[in-house]
């Protein structure tokens, strides 16, 4: 009887495991490999572990985490076709020695060594506004030391290690916290782009994503003071309200400081509280390629002729390789993807959504990763703040309109969805671009501290990013499709 009990438990565990989506990380990573769903022989763990000549704390094969994963992603070495130090993802070989020795192209993320921010370049559509010239950063040909990093000190840099504007409003410029490529990063793998953690966590970090209620009505419409980054599907908790106290499930964001709730009754109009999230951020992946190609990670991203969707992306490293196109190619801005100023755009959707959805019930991919990235820059989020002081339900632009409470991150450019997003304007990994303008280089941390010439993770040099989308002269004014500056420049329709 009892071992009838044990097999049917594990026929129903089984069920599930089968019906388990395959999860989308590369390499030893796989989720459902490290975690056996998928084979119980697994290969992964002896790429990072060893059962008794480990060399350092939970069992890792080098002195520690970061240079573990250096092991595959440095420069000179074979075992992942990413190399995050010269920022250069490889042709793929073979899947005993996965980098080949020709490369694929630029990475996204820059890199923490080097990486090749070139020249950008500027096509004017018709008249004035922000949104109306598409701009591309074009890839050196030769790579150039960083200029500003993430982990300061592998790129031979020295910062202050600072989680900038994480924490509750009014905190000061943000907490020192230790970054290890694992902080942002899964190392078994969990199903999210780039394997990114959902919930960054560091001694020092506060998680909490707490923002101040407003309102609540009868029907169960809770409005917030600020833009609140809440989507359908987050858990929250509301507490310290006059009505609706208690843990839910977002179930709508009818706008960007509304929500409702289920799983919390509200039984009258109420008002005060806070809102916070206690889930992580989803940052939407894409299928895996076969084993015998690699995903494309690298800034070239174009139209491919892929007859199953997204065919508007080319997300594996097989179809860069297929069109043609060299390791110079491609656009570090990425804000229309296929880069062609004259037929419009195409989002940017490196993991094969669009970067701006229309609707509640798909969050665009420059939404989660706004997110995610202010999971740690927690009041770099902005989007719309109150109009009234005190608050009362009505806001806008958070250019012209301040964050309640705090006094140094008060009026930002917007942050969300249709503006641009976090990876529109920086890199995640280090960046090359030159800051060599008298203000430019001298721009404080919010700190105060300076570090002269530091390119705070920025595509083009000095503030070109801003002219990458505005002329605030309004005198640029020359006919669709002229090029700035002049030739040699891209061809429009290449990627
Ligand atoms: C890409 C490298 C990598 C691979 C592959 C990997 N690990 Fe790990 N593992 C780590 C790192 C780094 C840590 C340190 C703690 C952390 O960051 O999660 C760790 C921690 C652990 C821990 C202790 C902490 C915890 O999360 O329970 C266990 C157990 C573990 N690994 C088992 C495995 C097994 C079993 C496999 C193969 C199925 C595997 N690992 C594959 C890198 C890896
Ligand atoms: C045993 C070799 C190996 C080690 C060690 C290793 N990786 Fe990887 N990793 C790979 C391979 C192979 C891929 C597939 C893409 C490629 O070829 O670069 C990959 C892919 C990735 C990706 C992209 C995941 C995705 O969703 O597509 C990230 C991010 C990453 N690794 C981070 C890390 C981090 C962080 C560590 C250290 C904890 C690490 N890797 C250690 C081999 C390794
Ligand atoms: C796990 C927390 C964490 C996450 C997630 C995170 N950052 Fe950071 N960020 C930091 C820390 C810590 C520093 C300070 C690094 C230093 O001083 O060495 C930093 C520094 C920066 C800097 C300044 C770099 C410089 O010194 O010029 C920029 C810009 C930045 N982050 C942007 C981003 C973007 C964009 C994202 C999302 C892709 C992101 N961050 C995600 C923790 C994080
Ligand atoms: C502050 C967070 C952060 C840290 C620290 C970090 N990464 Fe990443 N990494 C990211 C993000 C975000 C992306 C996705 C970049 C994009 O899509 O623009 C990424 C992308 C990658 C990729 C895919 C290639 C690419 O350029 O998109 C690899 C491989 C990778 N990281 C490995 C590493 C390794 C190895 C380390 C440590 C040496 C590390 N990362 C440290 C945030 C981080
Ligand atoms: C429109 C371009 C743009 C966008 C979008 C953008 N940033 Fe920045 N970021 C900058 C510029 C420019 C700087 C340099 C300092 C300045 O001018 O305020 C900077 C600086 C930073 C710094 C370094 C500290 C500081 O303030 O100097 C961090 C951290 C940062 N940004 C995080 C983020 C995060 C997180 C997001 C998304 C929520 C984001 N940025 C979106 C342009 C942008
Ligand atoms: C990727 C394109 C993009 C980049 C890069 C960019 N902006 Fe913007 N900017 C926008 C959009 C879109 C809006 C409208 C935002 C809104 O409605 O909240 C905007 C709004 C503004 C506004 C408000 C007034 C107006 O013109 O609408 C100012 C000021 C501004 N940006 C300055 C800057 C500066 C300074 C930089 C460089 C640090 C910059 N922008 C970089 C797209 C961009």
């Amino acid at each position: 009887m009892r071992r009838w009990t044990i097999l049917l438990a594990g026929a129903a565990l089984w069920l599930f495991l089968a019906a388990l989506p395959t999860l989308a990380d590369g390499g030893p990573h796989v989720a459902a490999n490290n975690s056996g769903a998928n084979s119980l022989t697994a290969d992964s763990c002896a790429g990072c572990h060893r059962a008794h000549t480990a060399q350092a704390a939970y069992l890792l094969t080098s002195s520690d985490e970061t240079a573990m994963c250096l092991t595959c992603h440095g420069s000179a070495t074979t075992g992942a076709t990413t190399d995050v130090m010269t920022g250069v993802q490889y042709r793929m070989n073979t899947a005993l020695s996965p980098r080949g020795g020709t490369q694929l192209g630029a990475l996204r993320a820059g890199g923490f060594a080097t990486a090749r921010m070139g020249q950008p370049f500027k096509i004017s559509l018709a008249s004035g506004g922000s949104n109306t010239a598409k701009s591309t950063v074009q890839v050196a040909a030769t790579a150039s030391a960083v200029t500003s990093s993430h982990m300061a000190s592998l790129s031979g840099l020295t910062r202050a290690g600072k989680a900038w504007g994480n924490g509750a409003n009014g905190s000061g410029a943000g907490p020192v916290i230790a970054l290890e490529c694992t902080t942002c990063h899964n190392p078994h793998g969990n199903g999210q782009y780039a394997i990114l953690q959902s919930l960054p966590t560091a001694t020092g970090l506060s998680n909490a994503w707490t923002i101040k209620i407003v309102s609540v009505s009868a029907a169960g419409l809770y409005t917030t003071d600020v833009s609140s980054g809440l989507h359908v599907g987050d858990a929250v908790t509301v507490a310290g309200a006059t009505q609706g106290n208690g843990s839910g499930t977002v179930a709508t964001t009818p706008a960007t400081n509304t929500f409702t709730l289920t799983g919390v009754t509200v039984a009258a109009a109420g008002t005060g509280g806070t809102v916070t999230r206690t889930s992580g951020v989803m940052v939407t992946d894409a299928a895996l390629p076969a084993s015998t190609d690699a995903r494309n990670y690298t800034v070239i991203q174009t139209v491919n002729t892929s007859t199953t969707p997204p065919t508007n992306t080319s997300l594996y490293a097989s179809q860069i390789v297929s069109a043609g196109y060299g390791p110079l190619t491609g656009d570090y801005f990425r804000r229309a993807v296929p880069w062609n100023a004259l037929i419009g755009s195409v989002n940017d959707a490196p993991n094969g959504i669009a970067a701006s959805v229309a609707g509640t019930s798909t969050v665009s991919f420059n939404e989660q990763m706004n997110l995610w990235c202010a999971s740690c820059h927690t009041r770099y989020f902005a989007y719309r703040n109150p109009t009234t002081n005190p608050a009362n339900g009505t806001v806008t632009n958070s250019y012209k309109a301040a964050r309640p409470g705090d006094s140094l991150f008060m009026y930002q450019h917007a942050t969300r969805d249709t503006s641009p997003g976090c990876n529109t304007c920086h890199v995640a990994h280090g960046s090359s671009a030159v800051m060599n303008g008298f203000a430019s280089a001298n721009v404080p941390f919010p700190d105060t501290s300076v570090s002269v010439g530091d390119s705070r993770l920025l595509k083009v040099g000095n503030r070109g990013t801003c002219q990458m989308c505005h002329d605030p002269t309004n005198t640029f004014t020359q006919s669709a499709g002229t090029q700035y500056p002049p030739a040699p420049y891209p061809i429009p329709s290449a990627p």
